[in-house]
């Protein structure tokens, strides 16, 4: 058996080895519904509204629509919610069972506004949301939303809305109504699929209590061509059967965004970050799968799904969240793909275009419920999201700094070594982390024993030094009669199960495993119980988690992952809660280490599948990218895309995952890297050891400067994640994020900004000596490098050039960033060291920035422990006030160090005021080879108020 398991698992990666198995994964054209949909005519919607049904509440519009192909009415309802957004549900009005509503993606009940009814005729009704308005038009059917008095996205406007209505499959048998009797279909490839077939006992499920009470009456329904799909009542991939029990569910919608230039948002995928037209391609896929060695420039699916877009012209951004769990396709057609000849001949006749965009969601089952981003600016439309979704909680100091992993460190004293040689070699870490092979035959919560003998000890050495583990735990469970979670989960029904009630096994690392349903309270709960101190041994609360292969990963099942037909809690087939799979573990998982501090501390999670709404659970990676420079070059879009779509903590194995990297190439990974949120190092078992020392001396040098970098702009970081959690700012931003109007950058994706302040380049070409970088703001703001201060600007597109020590990194003129300077072993080292300033001050003078400060590990600041500054340098003066006057927090930080970049002329000296120092002269250096004016330790506590006045 054990060999027999070995074999399978081999197989699967010979199968595997080299460029990604394209045939493992479905087309459109193999999707049934995909194929449906994407077939509809233009121009020719069945839909019309009945505008005398419509009735209404303070912030809800009621109205029926109806198919005439079909004779099939929906309810609509429109709904005004608070901060600029609108929201759209149809379902069926009398579906034979319930369909699916997506639970967990959203943070809370989104909170309504008013809606006044604005006029209504025989034609279209308009309704008003405070300055924002849509229009619902009755025949054919046809919203129009509009950002103040702009026409930013009209729905169903080339008439692809497609609803299939769920219905009895055609001949049903008489003796066995409902339709259980549908899953008589015949498959001989898989031997649990046989199963299925064989029983006909199905779950007590809430579809089918309700299929029970409605009557039969298909023959109202004239259909809309569904039936005749042959993937319509079953569907076989490969040698994969889907009974499809429930028959054609899919739903269509488009959505065109006039004066959009492009579209972005709707990760993962690894593609440019301005998404591509699909007019001659497949649509982008939305459809967690682990698929290995992902190509780049591709848009299959990949571990995680985020159906959020944004469209953005140069006058307006607007977006749509399309909430919906199951497999989803999205074709993109702009009017940019218009042939060139197409476009010469339009220009010279006059009829040249507005730029547009048109897009249309597609879904094999749930209902319409789609969420309307109004904007009108950029960061408006991301906080929008972040208003529904929520943001991430901040996380613990410790995460934002440097995390070194492999696949797999040996044994408790390679982790030791490891640790030593960070030391030894002076370099900052705070994280080693540990893979599957530390468990005792992959059964999770347990440890082999043999190589890790004294996990606590273990722990231990690396807390002493300000360090933390972060240990693996994934979502299949060994089937092992010796494995206690096995039995209980066994004993007491906790796993994913097919129609016939059996429990649904596959394949993973460990052999043959099942998967808990995490979709069931009762399961959560237990899980929960599993990471107690006590019960999880050998961890403590500075032992954090991964969780990996949660799409889920299933090595024999259909596309490498779940089939669609098994059954989760209340019924529910894995086909509608596919997509938020992931979330739901890791939603788990946060309760669970929430729970083990008993609320204290802030967890940490990593996650590599993932929903709307993870943000606030876990972080994210890029997953099994490669070293090559492909992979680094798409690690800043990817993580752009994530970051505008609510989950800014995300980042990309350092050097990639699986082969090896050069030494040019681990440089500017590293380089790149620490620009990104989530940064850490990782590695395919099979890759050669890559720690920094490793490498010869120049490369650790390289990179040892890279780390100190990272480091030093810490309470930078931590201060946006903080701004994050309360505004939903992503923290890192698209250049259109803050110029709107520069359509030259629109396309930009290998430059990032950090916040506001922070300018970055990725180096993704070998031997390269000089970049172009783009400078936003048209020539009229300064940007400084950050190690030189050399100014750029000017000019919008400059060639840098570009040595191997360094990647172009620059801060913008009126910024203040804080930062500390002082780098050493970890983080956590750092806590009560004193911070640097760096002040750009602009041509007016002027220079803002705020600082955030608390406990960095606790759950305290919720309670108002923290100190948030504003620091603002005006008239010559430098001051920092509390922008929270009640919250506090006992710093012992203090200042050590401002440096004013672009400082007034002729200044000599400095005075400090504040209520503990009173008056106080500081010492002032200017440097005039950079410009730099530096004033020499004010030495204030950062938990006060004070001034800096500059005098010539
Ligand atoms: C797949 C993950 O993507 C990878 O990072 C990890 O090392 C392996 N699983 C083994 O756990």
């Amino acid at each position: 058996m054990a060999l027999y398991l070995r074999l399978g698992i081999i197989i699967f990666f010979v199968s595997m080895v080299g460029s990604v198995p394209r045939e493992n994964f479905k087309t459109c054209e193999q999707s049934s519904f995909c194929r449906r949909c994407r077939k509809v005519e233009h121009g020719k919607t069945a839909y019309n509204l009945l505008l005398n049904t419509t009735t209404q509440n303070d912030s809800t519009l009621y109205v029926e629509l109806y198919n005439k192909d079909t004779g099939v009415y929906y309810n609509v309802e429109f709904t005004a919610l608070k901060h600029d957004l609108f929201r759209l549900h149809i379902n069926e009005k009398s579906p034979l069972y319930p369909r699916y509503e997506v639970e967990y993606a959203l943070q809370d009940h989104p909170q309504v506004s008013q809606l006044i009814v604005v006029e209504k005729t025989a034609t279209y009704i308009s309704v008003a949301n405070g300055k924002n308005k849509a229009i619902l038009y009755a025949s054919p059917f046809k919203i129009d939303v509009y950002s103040g008095n702009q026409l930013v996205i009209s729905t169903n406007a080339r008439g692809l809305m497609r609803f299939e209505h769920l219905r009895h499959k055609p001949e049903p048998k008489p003796e066995q109504p409902g339709h259980a009797d549908q899953s008589e279909q015949t498959d001989q490839s898989e031997p649990a699929e046989q199963l299925d077939q064989q029983d006909q006992t199905v779950q007590q499920d809430q579809k089918n209590e309700k299929i029970e009470n409605v009557e039969l009456n298909d023959s109202e329904f004239p259909g809309d061509g569904a039936e005749n799909d042959p993937g319509a009542w079953e569907e076989n991939f490969k040698n994969h059967h889907d009974a499809k029990p429930y028959g054609p569910e899919a739903i269509a919608l488009d959505f065109s965004f006039p004066g959009a230039e492009h579209v972005y948002g709707i990760p993962e995928h690894a593609d440019s970050f301005a998404l591509k037209s699909t007019k001659q391609s497949e649509p982008y896929r939305l459809y967690n799968l682990d698929v290995f060695e992902y190509e780049i420039n591709e848009r299959m699916s990949l571990y995680g799904a985020v159906p959020v877009l944004y469209a953005h012209g140069k006058k307006a951004t607007s977006g749509i969240f399309w909430h919906n769990a199951a497999e989803t396709w999205i074709d993109i057609v702009s009017s940019a793909d218009n042939n060139v000849v197409q476009s010469i001949v339009n220009f010279v006749s006059g009829t040249a275009k507005k730029p547009q965009v048109d897009t249309h969601f597609m879904s094999e089952s749930g209902v319409i419920d789609v969420f309307f981003l109004l904007g009108p600016q950029p960061m408006d439309t991301f906080q929008q999201y972040a208003q529904i979704t929520g943001s991430a909680h901040l996380p613990p100091i410790f995460s934002l700094a440097y995390h070194q992993s492999r696949w797999n460190y040996n044994d408790q004293e390679d982790v030791q070594q490891i640790s030593d040689n960070y030391d030894k070699y002076d370099l900052p870490l705070d994280v080693i982390w540990l893979d599957i092979e530390y468990t005792d035959g992959k059964k999770y919560f347990t440890w082999d024993e043999r190589k890790f003998p004294n996990p606590l000890d273990m722990v231990r050495n690396l807390t002493s030094k300000g360090r933390k583990l972060v240990v693996i735990i994934d979502p299949h469970i060994k089937r092992d009669s010796n494995y206690f979670l096995h039995n209980d989960a066994t004993d007491n029904g906790y796993y994913v199960k097919h129609r016939d009630g059996k429990d649904y096994e596959g394949w993973c690392w460990p052999g043959a495993s099942s998967y808990l349903d995490f979709f069931d309270p009762t399961v959560r709960k237990y899980y929960m119980g599993l990471y107690d101190l006590s019960k999880f041994k050998g961890t403590t609360s500075d032992v954090h988690i991964w969780n990996d292969m949660n799409e889920p990963s299933v090595f024999n099942g259909p596309e490498v992952t779940m089939p669609k037909d098994l059954v989760h809690y209340g019924g529910w087939e894995h086909r509608d809660v596919h997509n938020i799979n992931g979330l739901v573990y890791t939603m788990a998982t946060y309760d669970a280490l929430f729970m083990r501090s008993g609320g204290t501390l802030r967890p940490f999670i990593l996650s590599r599948s993932f929903f709307a709404g993870s943000q606030r659970f876990a972080a994210v990676w890029t997953g099994d990218n490669a070293a090559d420079w492909e992979h680094l070059r798409i690690s800043f879009p990817m993580c752009l895309s994530l970051s505008i779509s609510g989950i800014s903590f995300c980042g990309a194995d350092v050097g990639g995952f699986f082969k090896n990297p050069e030494s040019e190439l681990f440089i500017r990974w590293y380089q790149a890297g620490i620009w990104l949120p989530f940064f850490r190092q990782h590695s395919h078992i099979e890759t050669k050891r890559r720690e920094p020392w490793t490498f010869n001396n120049d490369v650790l040098n390289i990179v040892r400067e890279s780390l100190r970098l990272r480091y030093s702009f810490l309470p930078y970081w931590y201060t946006l994640f903080r701004e994050h959690e309360v505004n939903g700012s992503p923290v890192l931003r698209p250049i259109w994020a803050h110029y709107p109007t520069e359509s030259e950058s629109f396309a930009i994706d290998d430059q990032i900004l950090v916040g506001d302040a922070i300018l970055v380049k990725s180096v993704y070409q070998q031997s390269i000596t000089e970049v172009p970088v783009y400078f936003p703001g048209e020539g009229k703001v300064a940007w400084y490098e950050i190690e030189t201060m050399e100014k750029y600007g000017a000019a919008s597109l400059v060639q840098i050039p570009v040595t191997l020590h360094k990647i172009p990194v620059f801060q913008r003129e009126g910024s203040i960033v804080p930062r500390k300077m002082r780098v050493r072993r970890s983080s956590v080292a750092m806590k009560n060291d004193p911070y640097t300033l760096v002040v750009i001050a602009n041509q007016q003078g002027l220079a803002m920035g705020n600082l955030y400060i608390d406990d960095e590990a606790s759950f305290e600041y919720r309670h108002g422990k923290y100190l948030y500054l504003r620091l603002l340098f005006k008239n010559n003066k430098l001051t920092s006030t509390m922008l929270q006057k009640l919250a506090n927090y006992n710093t012992r930080s203090w200042l050590e160090r401002v440096n004013i970049v672009n400082p007034p002329k002729g200044i000599t000296k400095a005075t400090i005021y504040s209520k503990a120092l009173g008056k106080a002269d500081l010492e002032v250096k200017y440097n005039p080879s950079n410009n730099v004016l530096t004033i020499r330790k004010p030495g204030i506590n950062m938990g006060e108020e004070w001034i800096i006045d500059l005098i010539a």
